[in-house]
């Protein structure tokens, strides 16, 4: 029997939910379905596709703009057409959207994972075997915060005092203050990062910490924005000015002291600088992800009208 596509509906989220747990050993991709599969990123809507067979959810996949958000089919019923049946699904929207190149994963502002886990060696040979070149890798550190002498509400209080001493206030940011810090982190910053912030602005407590001088924001940092609940860390920024302060790690160290009200393991993702973690507070673990992508196969004038 051939699986038949639709459209993902609502109702199925629980259903997405047990498959995304069978499914999904690297990426923690059950505990933010309803996030992958419905939530909006800077780029709109996604479009969510559900195999069934005999009315049974044996996979779903998700895209939006050029990226194709997830792909995941029951592992008892792999091997039978159906990734590649949703894979082709979430292709063909790409390219009514006439992007030219889709790529799995990385979505700025709603993304499951920066790339395909490397340790995923089936997915990504999997994908290779189905027209995906592997670009460029990104990675995300883990840091222990239950354990860790680094992050600790005594030393959250102790950057604080320190970055007071040199005239900055460092504190919790407040939801009304989501206009004025999105626009601020829009102007230095840019990308899906004011995005990011509103949505971890919206986490109780909201999960974005600032510092400021003179009344004027010098820097920021957010947990939570993108996979909310499972406590990645980041963005974080700090206008050139005053860097060098010290208030980046003030500002890492008071949402590692939040991420670890609900998990032993913060991960820091899609990272820069590295040194900068491994001295403030130490890291336990890395994962590798790979960027993936694949040439649209249709010429500009070919591309299939949007329906
Ligand atoms: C990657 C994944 C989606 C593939 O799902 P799948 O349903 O097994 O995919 P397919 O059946 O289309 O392809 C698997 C193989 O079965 C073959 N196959 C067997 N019977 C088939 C049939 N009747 N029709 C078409 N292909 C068939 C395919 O050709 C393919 O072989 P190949 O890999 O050598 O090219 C699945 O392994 C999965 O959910 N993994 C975990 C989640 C994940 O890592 N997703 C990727 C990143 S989001």
């Amino acid at each position: 029997m051939v699986a038949t596509l639709a459209a993902l509906d609502p109702g199925d989220l629980p259903a997405a939910r047990d498959l995304l747990r069978a499914s999904c050993a690297h990426d923690r991709a059950a505990q933010v379905a309803e996030e992958k599969l419905f939530g909006v990123s800077p780029r709109g809507a996604p479009v969510a596709f559900a195999a069934r067979k005999g009315g049974i959810l044996i996979g779903v996949a998700a895209t939006c703009g050029d990226r194709v958000r997830l792909v995941a089919v029951h592992p008892a019923a792999r091997g039978e057409g159906v990734g590649s049946q949703l894979l082709g699904a979430c292709e063909a929207e790409v390219w009514k959207g006439a992007a030219r190149r889709a790529r799995m994963l990385d979505e700025p502002g709603n993304y499951l994972a920066p790339g395909v886990d490397v340790a995923n060696v089936d997915a990504i040979a999997w994908l290779g075997r189905r027209g995906y070149i592997r670009r460029d890798e990104h990675t995300n550190l883990l840091v222990d915060v239950r354990t860790n002498p680094r992050v600790t509400v005594a030393r959250a209080v102790e950057l604080v005092a320190r970055a007071a001493e040199r005239g900055y206030e460092v504190r919790r940011a407040r939801r009304d203050e989501a206009e004025a810090l999105s626009a601020a982190i829009s102007i230095g910053f840019g990308g899906a990062w004011p995005f990011e912030v509103e949505r971890a602005l919206a986490s109780d407590p909201p999960g974005v910490h600032v510092a400021s001088r003179d009344g004027r924001l010098a820097a920021f940092a957010a947990h939570d924005g993108n996979n909310r609940g499972l406590g990645w860390f980041g963005p974080a920024g700090t206008w050139p000015e005053h860097r060098g302060q010290g208030l980046g790690e003030a500002l890492l160290v008071a949402c590692l002291v939040d991420i670890a009200a609900a998990h032993p393991t913060a991960e820091i993702a899609w990272i820069g600088p590295r040194e900068f973690y491994q001295r403030a507070v130490g890291v336990v673990g890395e994962r590798t992800f790979a960027v993936m992508t694949k040439d649209s196969p249709f010429k500009r004038s070919t591309i299939p009208p949007a329906m």
